[in-house]
């Protein structure tokens, strides 16, 4: 499976197998995390049968099932929009070595986690993972028009493909509120923004990871 293909099949799964992670597959995903963790400077864990943090939790999304491993983000304040890009970089690792996921913000038992964020750090949010006893289901999106600022006729191919990956980023409560512009289509600018909601900057670096998959990193640059 390669990354894009991987992106397409992933959905959020919070139903689980019971069944624990085979020893290669955890070193691959732990391999992939302390890669994101020297790139990054976050603090990422994978946190192995764990069996209480994900139960008796009845959340309006659904309830979790057989959850018993996760990964958890800890880092410095103000770096929610990395949080994002970088754990959806492990999600889309996780879905390539035959692992299921689900980002979750709120619907967990933060007493039950055993790892805690350093001094002067930030607990971030936590992913699901495991084998999913299905593979989720695809959701409703906003209609590529409202998520950006080119009409669909008017897009080069390149953004038009970088919006079809945005599309399928995971959003909190799937509220899609980003908004991508092409600022130049000669100079090929893009930029990537966020309006105030739950997690909405961990959001956008989701999204913003999704965009370069779906564009290609090498054609275009964000605006700073
Ligand atoms: C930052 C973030 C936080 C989330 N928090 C929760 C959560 O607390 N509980 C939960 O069940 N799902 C949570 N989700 C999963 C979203 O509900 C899900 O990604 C969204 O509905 C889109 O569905 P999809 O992931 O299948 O594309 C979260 C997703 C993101 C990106």
């Amino acid at each position: 499976m390669d990354i894009k293909e991987a992106i397409i099949k992933r959905h959020s799964v919070r139903r689980y197998l019971d069944k624990e992670i085979e020893a290669d597959i955890v070193n691959g995903l732990n391999s992939v995390i302390s890669d994101v963790c020297v790139e990054s400077g976050l603090d990422i864990k994978l946190v192995l049968n764990e069996p209480n943090a994900f139960t008796g939790f009845l959340a309006k999304y659904g309830k979790f099932e057989n959850c018993k491993n996760y990964i958890t983000v800890c880092g410095k304040g103000g770096r929610e929009v990395d949080v994002g890009y970088y754990g959806e970089k492990i999600v889309i690792a996780a879905q390539m070595l035959g692992l299921n996921t689900c980002w979750v913000a709120l619907t967990y038992k933060k007493g039950c986690v055993p790892v805690k964020a350093k001094d002067k750090e930030k607990f971030y949010i936590t992913i699901a993972v495991g084998y999913g006893r299905n593979r989720g289901l695809p959701r409703k999106t906003k209609p590529m028009e409202k998520l950006c600022n080119v009409p669909i006729n008017d897009m080069p191919e390149w953004f038009k493909n970088g919006m079809d990956f945005a599309m399928r980023a995971p959003t909190a409560i799937n509220q899609q509120k980003f908004f991508i512009k092409l600022i130049s289509a000669e100079d090929r600018i893009v930029s990537a923004s966020s309006k105030i909601g739950p997690c909405s900057k961990i959001d956008l670096g989701i999204v913003k990871y999704h965009f370069e998959i779906g564009a290609g990193k090498e054609s275009f640059k964000w605006k700073e």
